[in-house]
């Protein structure tokens, strides 16, 4: 409590000096509070103690009435100068504060516009696709044109037109995800591809030859998944068409891609295997990248590593689209793209791909 606090204010036998030294001493004080208030809310609680409705100076001016009038003319003058000297110190304190106030603030907000910028995250192709567009425009350089086709697809294009007819045991090759054939094309049944070769016969439907084509696509199988196995995964497959092609087009085109794709350096296998919709049909395989050929981790100690299918294109293929198979003749092949990018990327799971950890997928 300050000592002017405990002067009684409204003594009904006030005299003037006794209200004017009050006055006087009251004015010091209050400048003094006002002088040290460092914020809005100090002022707020200085304005209501001495200028508010039971202020003191307000009680000052209220116990003029007790002095006679001579006397209350002189004292109220000089309790009213006392009265505007606050409530201007009082505009100027605030100004004052609030002028601080924003100057702090603007200090707090300044930017430094010399400090290196935060790096906004960019988004990035996943592995798989930039793989899919790298094995494309390898083909696209070689004249290939690129397509796309449907991933539902009739037991038709899947199956039957690429000579694996109902109840073969061929179609065993193949773990099938098969879809609810109540559907509005009638009654044929609809599958999840398996691979990417039904677009052969889709294309080769469509179009004559000269047929030179690319199809990179996503496929699904019944499969449990592991270290090698996904239940989806993408094919990228090829299709040459025309009158007088043999196996050694074949040959030329796929050593090509496997120089590009693999290095100058590298070297092609072909062993006999066994797919319907072609003959003779081959799997390919390149002389391990790693260890070039000695044997290693990457190439099972084998020195060489399968790459894809390939083959020519079986008669009845070619007929049940409605080619002549004595005029005409091609090759197919098809690819994995995700056992491509383990082997350039030494993955070691195929479950990564799928699995949107970006910790793996930002390596790429
Ligand atoms: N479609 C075959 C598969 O999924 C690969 C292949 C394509 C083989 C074209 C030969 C020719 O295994």
């Amino acid at each position: 409590m300050s000592t002017l606090s405990q002067i009684s204010l409204n003594s009904s036998y006030m005299k003037k000096e006794t209200s004017t030294k009050l006055t006087e001493k009251l004015k010091i004080q209050a400048l003094k509070e006002l002088e040290s208030a460092q914020d809005l809310d100090m002022l707020q609680d200085w304005r209501i103690n001495y200028l508010g409705r039971k202020g003191k100076i307000t009680q000052i001016l209220r116990g003029l009435s007790d002095l006679s009038p001579a006397d209350r003319r002189q004292a109220g003058s000089v309790a009213n100068e006392t009265r505007k000297i606050l409530e201007s110190s009082l505009d100027a304190k605030e100004k004052d504060i609030r002028q601080t106030q924003l100057l702090t603030q603007i200090e707090q907000e300044q930017i430094d516009v010399t400090l290196p910028g935060l790096p906004s995250p960019t988004g990035k192709l996943h592995i798989i696709t930039q793989t899919l567009r790298e094995i494309c425009a390898v083909f696209s350089s070689m004249g290939f044109e690129i397509a796309e086709g449907p991933e539902v697809e009739l037991d038709r294009y899947n199956f039957e037109m690429l000579n694996i007819p109902k109840e073969h045991p061929a179609r065993d090759m193949w773990n099938t995800l098969w879809v609810d054939s109540q559907n509005d094309i009638g009654n044929e049944s609809m599958l999840l591809r398996t691979h990417t070769s039904p677009m052969q016969a889709r294309i080769m439907e469509k179009k004559t030859p000269p047929i030179r084509v690319v199809v990179p696509g996503k496929c699904y199988r019944y499969e449990a998944t592991d270290a090698t196995h996904e239940w989806h995964f993408h094919q990228v497959e090829g299709l040459v068409i025309d009158k007088g092609i043999t196996f050694a087009n074949l040959k030329s085109t796929l050593y090509e891609f496997v120089k590009i794709m693999f290095g100058q350096e590298r070297k092609i296998r072909f062993r006999c295997d066994y797919f319907p919709f072609v003959e003779p049909g081959v799997d390919m395989s390149i002389d391990c990248f790693k260890c070039n050929g000695t044997g290693c981790r990457v190439c099972s100690e084998t020195g060489w590593i399968e790459i894809m299918g390939a083959g020519i294109v079986h008669p009845n293929v070619l007929e049940s689209v409605g080619y002549d198979p004595e005029g005409i003749s091609g090759f197919a092949f098809g690819m994995g793209p995700e056992r491509i990018a383990m082997l350039k990327h030494g993955i070691e799971d195929i479950r990564h791909f799928y699995s949107n950890n970006l910790r793996f997928l930002n390596q790429f």
